[in-house]
């Protein structure tokens, strides 16, 4: 990170274009539950993006929602949406089933975009990098936060080194649910940090990097999943990050990166779409403002960006490359090893 004296006297404008400017594809929607039913929706709405086909274990839950969308093909199995004629597969499935949803989508020679977190650990998402790249096919975490309009200015600003030298990052994400989620269910990797958790880590290391300490602190929930997950890190260089993440009630969902030249606060919660404050230490402060919205007005770019890519023949997006997704999954898998936390088939 450069030093600068100052912050910036204007903010950047983001450079992310039009979704509706995306040329399209045709996209086959694998798992048709709750984030299934919200990126249909805002992709529908906001791209030229077609939501060709869905597929779920159960014909008459594929249908119910191809109905819904007004989404042509229906299938009752995963299998038979990968061999449907698609460009790519949205695998929007629990966790534990990512690794085995895009396995079975690039070997049916699909490209893959894969709902947060790309796997249920490191290892899976190197699996699914390394078979993409031998099926010479594309792969990228749905991690849309990233994609967002004020993620890219907020990455002007750090290239940039407008906040001078970043010494601290602080970040967190905690939500209610209602009994009977499967984020309380042990055998789908329950618990707040794959669910939640990953937005923080995400921030962290993109910003960050890999860090060089990690001490966390964890406690279980009655349900048998972990209940809330308290970790800090250090990087190279000096800096600190410090996350939080559980599943008892909802909290603001707060990030700050702190620079010796000025802070960044993105306004909570800060996964969605929404603006964000550079403040300097003479007081003064610069507003980013961007819409407070959430999924049906954020998903879009992630889908748009995706296309841009494959219309490119590139097999990875730069907003969300795999290297930064597993580097995630590597500190979750840390943090996890310090708590003795293990999920399904580990
Ligand atoms: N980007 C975001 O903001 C966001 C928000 C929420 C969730 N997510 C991610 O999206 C994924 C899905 O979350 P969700 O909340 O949409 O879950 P959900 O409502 O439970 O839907 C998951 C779907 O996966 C299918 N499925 C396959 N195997 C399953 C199993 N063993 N148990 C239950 N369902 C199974 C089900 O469809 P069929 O049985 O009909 O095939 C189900 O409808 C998660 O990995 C989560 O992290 C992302």
């Amino acid at each position: 990170m450069s030093l600068q004296a100052t912050a910036p006297a204007v903010l950047p404008a983001s450079r992310v274009p039009d979704s509706m400017d995306a040329p399209p594809l045709r996209w086959g929607i694998m798992g048709p539950g709750w984030i299934a039913g919200r990126f249909t929706e805002s992709v529908q709405a906001h791209t030229r993006q077609m939501i060709a086909a869905v597929g779920s274990r159960s014909r008459e839950r594929s249908q119910a929602f191809a109905d819904t969308f007004g989404i042509a093909a229906a299938y009752g199995s995963y299998g038979e949406l990968a061999a449907a004629d698609i460009d790519i597969v949205y695998v929007a499935t629990p966790h534990t089933s990512h690794h085995s949803a895009a396995l079975a989508a690039l070997a049916a020679g699909k490209h893959v975009l894969i709902e947060k977190p790309i796997g249920i650990n490191a290892a899976q998402a190197r699996d699914i990098r390394d078979k993409a790249a031998a099926a010479g096919l594309f792969a990228a975490e749905a991690l849309w936060t990233f994609f967002l309009p004020k993620f890219d200015a907020v990455r002007q600003l750090l290239d940039a080194g407008a906040l001078g030298t970043l010494t601290t990052v602080i970040a967190e994400y905690g939500e209610h649910f209602e009994p009977g989620h499967r984020i309380f269910d042990p055998m789908l990797a329950g618990g707040p940090l794959l669910d939640l958790g990953t937005y923080p880590l995400a921030l962290v290391t993109a910003v960050l990097g890999a860090p060089d300490q990690l001490r966390a602190l964890g406690i279980g929930h009655p349900s048998g999943v972990n209940g809330q997950i308290s970790a800090a890190m250090s990087f190279p260089g000096g800096a600190h990050a410090v996350v939080n993440t559980q599943l008892n009630n909802f909290t603001p969902t707060q990030a700050s990166l702190v620079g010796t030249a000025a802070t960044l606060t993105l306004d909570g919660p800060f996964n969605m779409p929404g603006g964000f404050t550079l403040s300097q230490p003479d007081g003064t402060s610069l507003r980013y403002e961007e819409p407070a919205g959430a999924h049906f007005e954020g998903l879009h770019f992630e889908a748009a960006a995706v296309a841009r890519a494959i219309h490119a023949g590139r097999t990875s997006v730069a907003e969300r490359p795999l290297e930064a997704s597993i580097l995630t999954m590597d500190v979750a898998d840390a943090i996890r090893g310090q708590l003795g936390i293990t999920f399904p088939g580990e």
